[in-house]
């Protein structure tokens, strides 16, 4: 079993990923922090809180940042939604978040985790980036980072920069700096990894779970040729099985202002780095047939 923490921001595929994540029988969700993402902290913990509820699992929920290190905020409620879930008809939540906040959470877990903890974060980095500046003795407790966020092709904020990054690019830059092990599954994975009509209306008749994913996911708007992206639920599936994404280790730079600003820059040919060093694996591709077919065998582990 993987022990694991979630820091997110949901979000319609941060809330897939949750879906996911809770229900797997091969991870044990220590905790999860929320972040300012697709929509306010505040509306980001009620997802969550609300998720939660719905598939009846005490994970303690502890609220993060409300805004970007030095940027100002801004949401994606233009895909996720005013509620960041829109969709389903939550009942609502009669559960609260834990007194602590993001940061001081993920130090207590680590504290008192037994064995290495894998960090997974699908929002902006901000409570990462906090958390690594505040507690670097705690790194030896984490196996590694894995990131939804980044591009090493095209962007779908700009046309260089992802959402993730793009939000918060100084927390971003501090996170690629740090020595964590870390993976990015950026949108050279994403994109590829579309849920397709055929795998919605399948999950659509696999009970309570199922429908209310397919009720959810039928509200997001971003869109590729073929499908939906579930960006998120990369990370998940990473954790899980780290051979089904191809990754190559390399070193980026993150763009933290001007035109380019969010960008993840690959020094592929190390022009500015020493090539015996790189500071991320960098996700590259997957295979979308077999992404759909796990997709649909998580929503069975679901009640
Ligand atoms: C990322 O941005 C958010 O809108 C999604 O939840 C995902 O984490 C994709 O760029
Ligand atoms: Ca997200």
């Amino acid at each position: 079993m993987k022990s694991i923490i979630l820091d997110m921001d949901p979000g319609i595929d941060d809330a897939a990923a949750i879906a996911v994540a809770v229900n797997n029988p091969d991870l044990d969700v220590k905790l999860i922090t929320t972040v300012a993402g697709n929509v306010s902290v505040d509306k980001t913990t009620n997802n969550t809180l609300k998720l939660l509820e719905f598939f009846g699992k005490d994970i303690p929920v502890a609220a993060g940042a409300k805004a970007p290190l030095k940027k100002q905020f801004e949401d994606a409620s233009y895909i996720h939604g005013a509620s960041g879930m829109p969709g389903y008809d939550f009942p609502p939540v009669t559960t609260k978040p834990i007194e602590q906040d993001a940061v001081e959470a993920i130090h207590t877990v680590l504290q008192a985790a037994d064995e290495a903890v894998t960090l997974i974060a699908t929002g902006s980095y901000t409570n990462i980036a906090q958390f690594i500046q505040k507690y670097p003795e705690d790194f030896a407790k984490i196996e590694q980072l894995i990131m939804m966020g980044g591009t090493v092709s095209a962007g779908n904020t700009s046309s260089v920069s992802e959402f993730n990054v793009f939000t918060d690019p100084d927390a971003a830059k501090i996170v690629f700096e740090s020595s964590l092990p870390k993976v990015m599954i950026g949108l050279d994975v994403t994109l590829k990894a579309l849920i397709t009509p055929a795998t919605l209306d399948t999950i659509a008749k696999m009970g309570r779970s199922g429908a209310m994913l397919k009720a959810i996911i039928g509200e997001y708007s971003d869109q590729a040729a073929g499908g939906k992206p579930m960006h998120d639920v990369n990370t998940i599936l990473y954790a899980l099985n780290p051979a089904a994404i191809k990754t190559e280790a390399g070193n980026i730079d993150v763009v933290v202002d001007g035109p380019a600003i969010g960008a993840t820059v690959w020094d592929f040919q190390n022009r500015w780095h020493d090539e015996n060093t790189s500071n991320v694996a960098i996700g590259l591709d997957i295979d979308a047939e077999f992404f759909n077919k796990w997709f649909i065998e998580q929503v069975g582990n679901m009640p």
